[in-house]
């Protein structure tokens, strides 16, 4: 079948918002027998669209009358937003599945759902259906907002609802939601991409591209911004492409400078940017707002023209770095990072020398280092592969020089001070209070927890490889 995209209908949504206020019914019924709710539990593996997309999981639980819990084993509803960009990522959805298996044996009352991109793959799906036959919902991406629809078959009819022929990508609006935060937001631009990078599973277990329109967008946004969010990322897989599905007369640039006019104290961040999509329009929009965070990610994958060409990512490094120089001609200050893939197959000591090359010019704060990991069913994973042990040796070559590069990017900001969005006590550190920068940077500092969600004026004493440290400007 053929992937199609379209947005879904407001009576398909009604009809979702039917099959919850049954899940609701039943779920006050219990509540009103045994004196507490049902509890449920989502937990997100994977990037930020399916950390948006839990945020409607959630939503729409909530909705059903269930109470969302952190603790799995206090729940009657499990839910597990797969992701499959990695290896490590669909072993890590399998291994918790089969813990849970033993909060069921004890509740055998628990629905325990998969949902997301590792299980639009049809060996997954299958794997599923008959090795974790105590995994009773699955569905995918495209899915999402059926989840209602699918719960109460399975609450109905008792049995296993496993949706495997999605092949229909859509956008679905007016969705219930709950945030996870009261100050940090997602809002979703566009889904899918259409750039089949040669590693990549994205294209095949999100769809092709789709806009959000833009009214619907700019309404969110304004929405958040008026409820006091200070700190809201635009999301997309390849969110600089934006409106291009729709054959429409603005672009991403257009989008964001209409955003950007939206009155308040906050900072709009956008993710992930493709570099062919990366226009100096875009750029220029950027240096002139009042609202756009200075902070470009801007994955350039490998510093290899050779291995940029097999990978299929449409650009050489002459070209992406020209784009960074044109970052830092008319941002000065902005933070830029990256994402790197080392031991792509066909990938020789020459070609990883380029991409080690490629940093020392770029000299990006900070990077996401990735080794190459085989999907089935997309072209790299045909290729011959590089042994790991070679992988892995690269994998260190590559932190090391970009762990001194972060800290020359970050010595100088030294003495100066910087405004950081608080999120309060660190989870990490219990004695200090964390935040970020404008370019995402972490900041411990000596503030105190009733400043979580509010922009502090931090005067940095020490900028260390992660993290700078700093205290509370007077
Ligand atoms: N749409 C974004 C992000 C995609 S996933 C983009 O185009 O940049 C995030 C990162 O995971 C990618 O940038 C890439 O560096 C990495 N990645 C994707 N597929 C991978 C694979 N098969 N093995 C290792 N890393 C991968
Ligand atoms: Fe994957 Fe490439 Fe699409 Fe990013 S742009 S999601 S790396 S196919
Ligand atoms: Fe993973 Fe899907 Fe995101 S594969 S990285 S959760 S789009």
């Amino acid at each position: 079948m053929q992937d199609k995209t379209r947005t879904v209908s407001l009576s398909e949504i009604e009809e979702q918002k039917g099959y919850m206020a049954a899940v609701r019914a039943d779920n006050e019924w219990f509540a009103a027998e045994n004196g507490f709710r049902r509890k449920a539990f989502v937990l997100t593996l994977g990037c930020q669209q399916n950390q948006s997309d839990s945020e409607k999981l959630c939503g729409m639980a909530e909705q059903m009358g269930y109470e969302i819990t952190d603790k799995p084993e206090e729940a009657y509803l499990i839910a597990v937003n797969t992701c499959a960009i990695r290896e490590h990522a669909e072993k890590r959805a399998l291994s918790l599945v089969g813990q849970y298996k033993h909060i069921k044996a004890k509740r055998p009352e628990l629905v325990i759902a998969m949902c997301g991109c590792m299980v639009v793959q049809e060996h997954r799906i299958n794997d599923i259906k008959h090795r974790y036959p105590y995994v009773d919902l699955l569905f995918g991406t495209s899915s999402i907002h059926r989840f209602p629809e699918l719960l109460a078959e399975k609450l109905k009819c008792k049995r296993r609802v496993l949706l495997s022929d999605e092949k229909e990508y859509v956008v679905a609006e007016d969705m219930p939601i709950r945030r996870e935060s009261t100050y940090r937001a997602w809002v979703s631009a566009m889904y899918g991409c259409n750039n089949f990078c040669s590693y990549c599973i994205v294209p095949y277990v999100r769809g092709r591209e789709r806009s959000r329109r833009k009214e619907e967008i700019v309404a969110e946004v304004r929405e958040l911004v008026e409820k006091g969010y200070k700190d809201i990322t635009l999301l997309g897989q390849n969110v600089n492409s934006y409106g291009k599905d729709m054959g429409a007369d603005y672009d991403f640039a257009d989008l964001l400078a209409e955003l950007d006019g939206i009155e308040g104290d906050y900072l709009l961040h956008f993710m992930t940017s493709h570099p062919k999509d990366a226009s100096r329009k875009l750029i220029d929009v950027m240096a002139d707002s009042k609202h756009i965070a200075h902070h470009f990610h801007l994955p350039m994958q490998s510093g290899s023209d050779a291995v940029l060409k097999a990978m299929n990512r449409k650009y050489d490094f002459e070209r992406y770095i020209g784009i960074v120089d044109y970052i830092r001609e008319k941002m000065p200050d902005a933070t830029i990072t990256s994402d790197i893939i080392v031991g792509f197959p066909s990938e020789t000591e020459e070609d990883f020398e380029a991409t080690l090359s490629a940093l020392s010019r770029a000299r990006f704060d900070m990077i996401f280092s990735f080794i190459y990991s085989p999907r089935k069913g997309t072209p790299a994973a045909e290729m011959e592969q590089i042994p790991d042990k070679v992988k892995s040796e690269r994998f260190e070559r590559l932190l090391a020089l970009q762990n001194s590069i972060s800290l020359e990017a970050n010595k100088p900001l030294e003495g100066k001070t910087l405004r950081v969005l608080c999120d309060g006590r660190s989870k990490n550190k219990a004695e200090a209070i964390t935040g970020r920068t404008e370019g995402g940077k972490i900041v411990f500092f000596d503030g105190d927890q009733s400043m979580e969600g509010s922009f502090v004026d931090v005067e940095i004493e020490r900028g260390d490889t992660f993290a700078l440290y700093g205290k509370i400007k007077k």
